[in-house]
């Protein structure tokens, strides 16, 4: 039978975290669109993809939300320095910015139930990091969110930097899910975003 796009039983939010270059623009691309780009450059601002699965007779259509990975208050307050006119404002443009970096986490976050939080695994940094996305997490959402841990570029196995074993030790530890992916070949990336879907179901 012929289902519409906004036919849908069930509509969750995802949200990918992690540090600037891991890959969860094309994470997501892959998924919602099958498309994967070599040269994709850094996320500015909110964007977002759905797509929908069929979990058992339900069906359950997934709005994930991406943005970078940088420091946020860092791209928000850089520009309000150098086109100040008058240093002494500086005092007040940091508190406004902080304000808005603030505001800003806390509309990406709200109503997500799930959580893709990407790292690297040829960049040992971008896993030290997840402790600290997982704080941002678990400050701005629910109790109950679905924690995905996902080492991606799994393809580049001459690079390893994270063990399989260092991160599912991390994952066991902080009760959240653990996959390796690879958006380049298609690896788990279908597998990653319909394990967290389920188990929000
Ligand atoms: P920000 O938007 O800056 O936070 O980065 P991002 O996490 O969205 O990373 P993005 O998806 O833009 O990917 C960064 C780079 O990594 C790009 O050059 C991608 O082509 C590459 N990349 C992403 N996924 C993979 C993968 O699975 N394998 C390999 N080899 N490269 C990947
Ligand atoms: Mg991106």
């Amino acid at each position: 039978a012929y289902r519409s796009d906004d036919d849908y039983d069930y509509l969750f939010k995802v949200v990918l975290i992690g540090d600037s270059g891991v890959g969860k623009s094309n994470l997501l691309s892959r998924f919602t669109r099958n498309e994967f780009s070599l040269e994709s450059k850094s996320t500015i601002g909110v964007e977002f993809a759905t797509r929908s699965i069929r979990v058992e007779d339900k069906v359950v259509k997934a709005q994930i939300w991406d943005t970078a990975g940088q420091e946020r208050f860092g791209r928000i307050i850089v520009p309000i320095l150098a086109n100040s006119w008058l240093r002494i404002c500086n005092v007040v443009s940091l508190f406004v910015a902080s304000k808005r970096y603030r505001a800003i986490t806390s509309a990406y976050y709200r109503g997500a139930v799930g959580a893709l939080l990407v790292y690297d695994v040829t960049r040992h940094i971008t896993f030290e990091n997840v402790e600290r996305w997982l704080k941002e997490l678990r400050d701005h959402t629910d109790s109950n969110i679905v924690i995905m841990l996902v080492g991606n570029k799994a393809d580049l196995r001459h690079l390893r930097a994270v063990t399989v074993d260092d991160a599912k030790a991390f994952a066991e530890r902080e009760s959240t899910f653990f996959m390796e992916t690879s958006a380049l070949e298609s690896m788990n990336v279908d597998d990653a975003f319909n394990e967290v879907l389920t188990q929000i179901y």
